[in-house]
């Protein structure tokens, strides 16, 4: 089936409770294998944080790049994965509500202080996200308007995948110890888009 709609309707409903059951078991794994392997500490806090963000990061990714690459081939898999684009984005908005979670946990353990600009850049990240979440079902498309939808949810995915991206090369840069192949993985796609885009010349990239 050739998939060809731009206005971001639901194309595998069905599917949605297996992911978000999928996001939720995966979280609590983590949650079990991290805080049973290390005594409960600020640290194990700050690991859960870190690590609550991969998930939502590679969960982020699939929905990211679902459309640009089912533009390039047509191929099975990448055409499973274009029909759960929104399955993929709802997944993410969980798992990243669970890293909001361990984050206010940890600063209020930790006592850490939180710079203004990850308040204002990543707070209004958050925003931003509840709002595609909160839209990504066919009524409030169609409430928006497919014209309004877009611009909301183009914006929103480059928002969150530029403080991914910064979070990651800066924490790198700043000798953090990110892993690369996060980095690469986010400018990856992130150029892939823009790659895809001039190719289509904005036809079809969302
Ligand atoms: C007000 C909002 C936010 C605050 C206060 C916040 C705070 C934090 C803190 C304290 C850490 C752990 C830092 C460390 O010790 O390594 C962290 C990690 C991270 N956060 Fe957030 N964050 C926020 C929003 C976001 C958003 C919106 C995104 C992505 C769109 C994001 C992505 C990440 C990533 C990728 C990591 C690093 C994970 C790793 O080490 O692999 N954060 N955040």
């Amino acid at each position: 089936m050739d998939i060809k709609r731009d206005n971001g309707f639901g194309l595998a409903k069905q599917a949605l409770w297996i992911w978000i059951a999928a996001t939720l078991l995966a979280s609590l794994v983590l949650w079990g294998w991290l805080f049973s392997s290390i005594a409960v500490s600020v640290d194990a806090w700050q690991l859960w944080v870190r690590y609550t963000a991969r998930l939502s990061f590679f969960l982020f990714l699939a929905s990211y790049i679902a459309a640009p690459l089912y533009e390039l081939t047509k191929h099975g898999l990448i055409a499973s994965l274009r029909r759960n684009r929104r399955n993929a984005g709802i997944s993410f908005a969980i798992a990243h509500i669970i890293h909001l979670y361990a984050l206010i946990a940890y600063l209020y353990i930790s006592g850490e202080p939180t710079d203004m600009v990850t308040i204002i850049v990543g707070g209004g990240a958050y925003v931003v996200m509840f709002a595609m979440l909160a839209s990504s079902n066919d009524a409030a498309i169609r409430r928006l308007g497919a014209v309004n939808w877009r611009r909301l949810h183009k914006f929103g995915a480059h928002y969150l995948a530029f403080v991914f991206v910064f979070t990651y090369t800066s924490g790198y840069l700043a000798g953090y110890g990110k892993p690369l192949i996060l980095i690469l993985l986010g400018w990856v796609a992130i150029l892939l888009r823009i790659f895809v885009m001039i190719k289509t010349r904005g036809g079809t990239e969302k």
